[in-house]
C-alpha cells in the first residue's frame, strides 16, 4: 500500500498508540476529581502542557487543549469576535482558508460582521500589501492560514505578523494545522496572537488539538460549563489524546530535523516526473510551498475516477481537502487561483509523510502514467 493522503490524516505513530492505551488503562480518572487518582491525571496534563509549550517555544499558560483543528479555529475566530465586537466588527482573511475558518466567517457575517476575503495569485498566495490595504479602523482580527491544505502554498504569515505589530489592537490568528513539522514558524517573533494545531495531522490521535493563545490576549469561550482550560474550553479533558499528541509532537519535530531531506527528494522527484507528463498540470507552486503536498490536474479525467483507479492499485490520494472531497463542486481554492473550470475540477492532491520513500514515488508515477493513458483511450 502507498499512502499519499497525509494532509487528510496521518497514521498514528506506534509509540503514540502505546501511550494512548497505557494512559487510557492506568490514568482513567477524571483530572478534576479531588482524590489521588484525579490528582495524578491532572499532573500528567500539566506536564503535557509544559512539554507542548517548550516544543513550540511558548508558555504553558498559552496552550488551550481542544478537540482538534476545527475547534481551535472556531475558538480563535469566534472567541475574538464575540469578546471584542464592541471595538469593531471587521475581519480580514483570505479566499483560501480551510472550511473550519471559512464557515466561521460566514456565520459571523450573518451576525453583522463584515469580512474581507483577500484574493490570491495564481499560486494561491496573498500579498502583505493587500492585507495592509484591507485594514480599517474597526478591524479586530486578521486570520491567515500558514500552509494551504489543498495546494500546499505557504502564506507570508511571518511578514504579515511583523507588519501587524504596528497595529497592537488587531489580533492575528494563524491556522498552522498543515504546517507543523513541515514548515517551521517562530510564533512569538512573528507577532502571532493565536495559532491552531491538530494532532491527527502529525501522527497523533484524532479528536485532539490545541490553540496557542499569546499571553494577554483575551477571548470568549465557545464551550461553557466548567473551569477547565482556564475557563476557555469547558469539558472533561481527552487525557489519552492529549498525552498521545504531546508524544507525537515531539516525534514529528525530531523527524522534521532528521528526515526532511528524504521528503524533499521525494517531492522533487514526483514534481519533475509530473512536469514531463503531457496531460498533467502542476498546481502547487515550486517556490513558497510545503514539502509534503503536490496538487496537480489532469484535465479531461474526472478526479474521482482517477482516485478510485489508483485505489485499485493500492495507492491512496485525494481530490480536494478531506472535509469537502465528497462534494462534487469544483475546488473553491483552485477557483480562487484563477484556473479555468477544466483545471479546477480535475485536481488531485498527493500528500507525504516522513514514512514515504522515493521508491513509492517511482511506483506512483509508473501507475499514474499507465492509468492516464488507459483512461484517455477509453474516453476517445
Ligand atoms: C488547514 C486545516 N485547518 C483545519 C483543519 C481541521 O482540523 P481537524 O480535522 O483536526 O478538525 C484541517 C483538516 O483538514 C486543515 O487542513
Amino acid at each position: 500500500m502507498i499512502y499519499f493522503d497525509n494532509s487528510a490524516t496521518t497514521k498514528p505513530f506506534p509509540e503514540v498508540l502505546q501511550t494512548y492505551v497505557t494512559v487510557s488503562e492506568k490514568y482513567f480518572a477524571n483530572p478534576s476529581s479531588i482524590h489521588r487518582l484525579g490528582g495524578e491525571v491532572e499532573r500528567l496534563i500539566t506536564k503535557a502542557r509544559q512539554q507542548i509549550a517548550e516544543l513550540i517555544e511558548a508558555d504553558p499558560k498559552e496552550i488551550v487543549f481542544t478537540s482538534g483543528g476545527t475547534e481551535a479555529n472556531n475558538l480563535a475566530i469566534k472567541g475574538i469576535a464575540i469578546l471584542h465586537e464592541a471595538r469593531g466588527k471587521h475581519i480580514v482573511t483570505t479566499e483560501v482558508e480551510h472550511a473550519s475558518c471559512y464557515e466561521s466567517f460566514h456565520q459571523l457575517e450573518k451576525n453583522g460582521f463584515d469580512v474581507t476575503y483577500l484574493p490570491v495569485d495564481r499560486n494561491g498566495r496573498i500579498s502583505v500589501d493587500d492585507v495592509e490595504r484591507a485594514l480599517r479602523s474597526d478591524t479586530i482580527l486578521v486570520s491567515v492560514m500558514h500552509v494551504n491544505n489543498e495546494l500546499g502554498t505557504i502564506q507570508p504569515v511571518q511578514a504579515i505578523g511583523k507588519h501587524l505589530q504596528q497595529y497592537p489592537k488587531i489580533f492575528f490568528h494563524v491556522d498552522n494545522v498543515q504546517a507543523i513539522g513541515k514548515v517551521p514558524l517562530k510564533y512569538k517573533q512573528s507577532g502571532i496572537d493565536l495559532c491552531s494545531f491538530s494532532s491527527h495531522k502529525f501522527h497523533g490521535p484524532k479528536g485532539v488539538g490545541f490553540l496557542y493563545i499569546r499571553e494577554g490576549v483575551s477571548l470568549s469561550p465557545l464551550l461553557t460549563g466548567g473551569t477547565h482550560e482556564r475557563g476557555l474550553r469547558a469539558g472533561t479533558e481527552n487525557v489519552p489524546g492529549i498525552i498521545g499528541m504531546t508524544k507525537a509532537l515531539r516525534m514529528i519535530l525530531e523527524k522534521s530535523r532528521s528526515e526532511m531531506n528524504q521528503m524533499k527528494e521525494l517531492n522533487s522527484f514526483v514534481r519533475e516526473q509530473l512536469t514531463t507528463m503531457e496531460s498533467v498540470f502542476i498546481n502547487t507552486p515550486k517556490e513558497n510551498s510545503a514539502p509534503h503536498i503536490v496538487n496537480f490536474s489532469v484535465p479531461g479525467i474526472k478526479p474521482e475516477v482517477l482516485i478510485h483507479a489508483l485505489e485499485d492499485k493500492e495507492i491512496y490520494a485525494s481530490t480536494k481537502s478531506a472535509c469537502s472531497s465528497k462534494s462534487k463542486a469544483v475546488s473553491r481554492i483552485l477557483e480562487a487561483t484563477g484556473h479555468d473550470y477544466e483545471r479546477a475540477s480535475s485536481a488531485i492532491r498527493i500528500s507525504f509523510s516522513f514514512e514515504n520513500t522515493l521508491n513509492e514515488g517511482k511506483q506512483f508515477i509508473e501507475v499514474l502514467t499507465e492509468l492516464i493513458s488507459n483512461l484517455k483511450k477509453v474516453m476517445r
